[in-house]
């Protein structure tokens, strides 16, 4: 583990949407025992958007605290990674960009491999700061995740935006050398262009999943990795927060250690409180699950923290990351729970009717209705622009 580099998270904000469904509502609708959902899969609420909120409004809200706390001098690279594209062609960081008011002279560039491309993001990041240790990259991480009305994926969709600040002597994590890489072709999950909704074979995707925490596991050891007794807390990506508790179970067995309850609560317990309630926001949801141990109360100065990234399809990848001393005095818990608690709750009626809407292909001029009170919003689509809107 090379610490010489200390390059890695300076600071990091996260946004969510308008709205919020509560588990009880979709379970009172389709009949399901609400334990299934609190225990069987460890979630209790999810975020859904407005109909003038998408993964630009929610990019630029997360990452404006960013931009109001240090500036945007020094930001020549914005990577936005998404598996919810607006576009197959112009980057969604570039309205994120023109919102925030950034300098003309950025680069700006969408990424995707699923829930893994905003891990691919981090690491190019780090790979530019290392070039120009003066420079700085905002990293965005922005997710609608939405499944068939009434499918079993249903009850893990969510949405979310982790914006992160890329830089040479972070104030939040150091990110360490070396990564544990694995790439298998499977269909466990995907999503065609001509389709709204993910296509996914849910059993398939949590043993594809499993497969990939042994495979980059396996390889971060390989690559002199640190053992797996060291680490403070572990991030996994989180569709549902139980398969956080799987997949580590299933790293305990592998590595041959007792699954013990304990441990496993000790690892897991403090990266799930956000992801529990706002659900699966793909790219986004293993940093949930940073700001998440970030913001409990325990210090972790000096502690590794893990991260196991997951993308369907598949690529993962597990690295390190080291807290750095004095991390608490940049943490935005109030703002983060704000962002969680402010959100309305829908009824099942009015959340079924967002779900169901989507723009007409005519060209038309389509204005949205006034739905979110956040910074930012989607005010409509004209000759097939999207118009955004700075409050
Ligand atoms: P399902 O078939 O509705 O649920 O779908 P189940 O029957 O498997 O039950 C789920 C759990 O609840 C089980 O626990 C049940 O025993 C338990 P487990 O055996 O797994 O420990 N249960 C109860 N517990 C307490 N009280 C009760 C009760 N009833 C049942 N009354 C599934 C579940 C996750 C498959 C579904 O939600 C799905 O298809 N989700 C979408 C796919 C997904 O999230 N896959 C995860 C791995 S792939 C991934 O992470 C990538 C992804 O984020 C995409 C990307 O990379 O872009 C998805």
């Amino acid at each position: 583990m090379s610490n010489d580099s200390a390059i890695g998270i300076h600071d990091l904000s996260f946004a969510t949407t308008e709205f919020v469904l509560p588990h009880t509502e979709l379970a009172e609708h389709n009949g399901t025992e609400i334990g299934k959902y609190h225990v069987g899969i460890g979630q209790r609420s999810m975020s859904v958007p407005a109909a003038d909120e998408d993964i630009v409004t929610m990019a630029a809200a997360a990452a404006a605290p960013l931009i109001a706390r240090h500036g945007a001098d020094l930001i020549r690279t914005v990577v936005l990674a998404t598996e919810s594209s607006i576009d197959q062609a112009k980057a969604a960081g570039v309205y994120v960009h023109s919102l925030l008011g950034l300098p003309s002279a950025t680069r700006v560039v969408e990424l995707k491999q699923a829930c893994y491309g905003a891990t691919a993001a981090l690491q190019f990041a780090i790979g530019l700061v290392r070039r120009d240790p003066a420079q700085r990259v905002l990293v965005i991480a922005s997710d609608v995740s939405k499944y068939e009305l009434d499918s079993p994926g249903e009850a893990t969709q969510g949405a979310a935006a982790v914006a992160m600040l890329v830089g040479a002597d972070p104030a939040l994590v150091r990110i360490e050398e070396p990564s544990g890489l694995f790439t298998a072709d499977v269909m466990d999950f995907w999503r065609p262009n001509y389709r709204e909704a993910a296509l996914v074979d849910g059993q398939e995707s949590i043993a594809a999943y499993l497969q990939a925490v042994e495979g980059s596991w396996k390889d971060y050891g390989e690559q002199g990795g640190r053992p797996l007794e060291e680490f403070a807390a572990l991030c996994y990506h989180q569709p549902f927060t139980k398969m956080a508790y799987k997949a580590h179970r299933h790293l305990l067995n592998y590595c041959g250690y007792d699954p013990d309850k304990d441990a496993v609560e000790r690892a897991i317990g403090r990266t799930t409180s956000y992801n529990t309630v706002i659900g699966n926001s793909y790219t986004a949801s293993v940093y949930l699950g940073l700001a998440s141990v970030l913001d409990q109360a325990d210090d972790l100065t000096g502690r590794p923290v893990g991260f196991l990234s997951y993308g369907s399809g598949s690529v993962a990848e597990f690295f390190a990351g080291t807290v750095v001393p004095g991390y608490r005095e940049h943490l935005r818990t109030a703002a983060h729970n704000e962002a969680v608690d402010r959100r309305r709750p829908l009824g099942y009626a009015e959340y079924r009717e967002l779900h169901e809407r989507s723009f007409p292909t005519d060209g038309g001029d389509h204005p949205t209705p006034s739905q979110t009170t956040g910074p930012f919003r989607l005010a409509g689509l004209s000759g097939h622009k999207r118009i955004y809107e700075k409050r």
